[in-house]
């Protein structure tokens, strides 16, 4: 028992002080309290205490085995994590090429140029970061089929580097915009359409 104990103290802990469990092993605690003072057990304290403790292994216990579940599926979140933060970095790239195409924005020869910059480079890095067990967890958009069609979905990071290399130097004026970013931002689209959760 003492085993079992320290074990799960030591897995246990981090998420025994979370609010959550602090609150279901108070609320434990306070209705063994009662059940001892109902039935008039309050003086036998060493009695008290070593229900107290093993009740409080128990909470441990279900605690540690609901932690193990989630640290198996957050096994990956960090490569989940590390694929969001570079959808992140070309989503804010994108996002004034993509005024300027609307005209809400003057056209910005270096700010299309960046933008460009940061899918040839940003862009390599993916395929990697979707791991057969970086399918759940992370609040993750991606959808199964990628996995159903992992070429597919490799060759359309291929593509985008490819359109975004060829688009480069090429972009001098607004109409050359118009003509070649669609191209390039077609890419995510498709893809997005294809492998990436509808946003609710
Ligand atoms: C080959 C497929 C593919 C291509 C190409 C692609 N994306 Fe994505 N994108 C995804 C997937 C899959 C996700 C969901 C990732 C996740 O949630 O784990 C995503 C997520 C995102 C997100 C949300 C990130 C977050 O924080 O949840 C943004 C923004 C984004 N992509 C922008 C872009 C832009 C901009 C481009 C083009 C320059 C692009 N993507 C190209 C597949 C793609």
């Amino acid at each position: 028992m003492r085993a079992v104990f320290v074990y799960a103290n030591q897995k246990a802990m981090p998420a025994f002080y979370r609010p959550l469990s602090n609150d279901i092993a108070n609320s434990a605690l306070q209705t063994a309290r009662q059940i001892y003072a109902s039935q008039g057990l309050m003086g036998s304290m060493c009695f008290r205490l070593k229900e107290l403790y093993m009740l409080r292994t128990l909470i441990l216990a279900s605690v540690i085995s609901a932690t193990a579940f989630s640290a198996a599926s957050a096994q990956n979140v960090e490569v989940i994590k590390q694929r969001k933060e570079l959808f992140e970095a070309m989503g804010k790239a994108a996002k004034d090429p993509g005024k300027m195409m609307k005209q809400e924005i003057p056209f910005d020869k270096a700010t299309v140029e960046a933008a460009l910059d940061t899918f040839i480079e940003k862009t390599p890095k993916l395929p990697d970061l979707f791991p057969d067990d970086s399918k759940e967890g992370g609040k993750t958009e991606a959808l199964p089929a990628i996995w159903q069609n992992k070429k597919d979905f490799t060759d359309r990071f291929t593509k985008l580097v490819a359109d975004a290399k060829a688009a480069k130097g090429m972009i001098g004026d607004e109409f050359a915009l118009m003509e070649k970013w669609p191209t390039v931002v077609g890419n995510c689209g498709g893809c997005h359409k294809k492998y990436r959760e509808k946003k609710k």
